[in-house]
């Protein structure tokens, strides 16, 4: 049978084209977005339209991740139309940019509201079907901004890096669920996510760091700008493969980027998962890890 997914954020850039990846791919695929009979109306009718024209399982779902009410309705409502939830990908995000210090408070909240929060309450909806199923797929849109700390990108990288500690947590706690977890790092790609983010308000303290925004910036995005930008579609394949792995084979951390912009992220998840490794083993603690199907799941101690 079909696996059912969800995919937050399916309105453009990232969610969009995993959605089209997906259904192509004979998933049964919910294009979870917010505002579908307002501003996102044209974005949902293409998608039918899409679903229509080629035959796919693709429904459109609303979905607001900052709203709970919204999100326990939607994965009720998409849970009793398949009788199961085996994926959700993790994609809505939003991004602010410019200095730490001339953000409000409000924005902080807001950041982390979306990117952080948006995707634990999406995660604490969907967990108690994939328990009850033994088997799910919590999979994490994070950023090489969650690997690699950048200047004027920290607010959004803090939600990023918070992605991947918490990624890494749900991995080792629902492995005796049967439940899986796992977090794609991109690098910068030409998504509407530019056109869409947030400066800091505090426009007086922000125009003391322009010289240096400006000289980090140009180069950071220059790629982007550039007349062969990195295709984004590279992140929706990235999606599909992870899925397509058999639970307890998936690699817990991807990274999909320009040579220049993988190197880096790449050194610190390795660095990361030996030393976690070792951290385990040196303090004598019990972890459990997923195992393929059909195997006994394995308690390391
Ligand atoms: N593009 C990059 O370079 C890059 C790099 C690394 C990571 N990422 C991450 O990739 C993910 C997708 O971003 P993208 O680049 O594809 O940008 P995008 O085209 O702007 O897509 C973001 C999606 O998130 C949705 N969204 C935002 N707030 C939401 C909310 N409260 N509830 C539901 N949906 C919400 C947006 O919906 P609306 O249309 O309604 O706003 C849109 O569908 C994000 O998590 C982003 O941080 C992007």
């Amino acid at each position: 049978m079909a696996q059912t997914i969800l995919v937050t954020g399916s309105t453009s850039g990232f969610g969009r084209l995993t959605v089209e990846t997906l259904a192509r791919q004979g998933y049964i695929v919910f294009a979870g977005m917010r505002a579908v009979a307002g501003k996102n109306a044209p974005a949902a009718e293409e998608l039918r339209a899409l679903a229509d024209r080629e035959h796919l399982t693709l429904h459109i779902i609303e979905i607001d991740i900052t709203d709970d009410a919204s999100v326990e309705q939607a994965i009720a409502s998409l849970v009793g139309i398949t009788g199961r939830l085996d994926v959700v990908v993790n994609n809505a995000g939003i991004a602010y940019s410019g200095p730490l210090e001339a953000f409000t408070l409000k924005q902080v909240q807001q950041q982390f509201d979306t990117n952080v929060f948006g995707m634990w309450r999406v995660n604490r909806a969907a967990l108690p079907h994939m328990r009850k199923q033994g088997s799910g797929l919590l999979l994490q849109i994070g950023s090489i901004a969650g690997r690699v700390a950048l200047p004027f990108l920290g607010l959004y990288g803090a939600t990023k890096f918070a992605l991947e500690g918490l990624t890494e947590s749900y991995r080792d706690e629902l492995a005796p669920f049967g439940i899986d977890a796992a977090i794609i790092e991109p690098g910068t790609y030409p998504t509407p996510i530019d056109a869409k983010h947030q400066v800091a308000a505090d426009t007086e303290r922000a125009a003391l760091y322009q010289t240096a925004l400006d000289a980090f910036m140009t180069p950071f995005y220059a790629e982007n700008r550039s007349a062969t930008p990195p295709d984004s579609q590279e992140v929706a394949d990235a999606v599909a493969r992870v899925i397509a792995q058999p639970a307890g084979k998936r690699p817990l951390h991807t990274v999909v980027a320009t040579v220049a912009q993988r190197e880096a992220p790449q050194a610190v998840n390795d660095a990361v998962t030996q030393a976690t490794q070792s951290f385990f083993e040196m303090l004598d603690l019990p972890l459990v890890t997923l195992a393929p199907k059909g195997e006994k799941q394995e308690l390391k101690t």
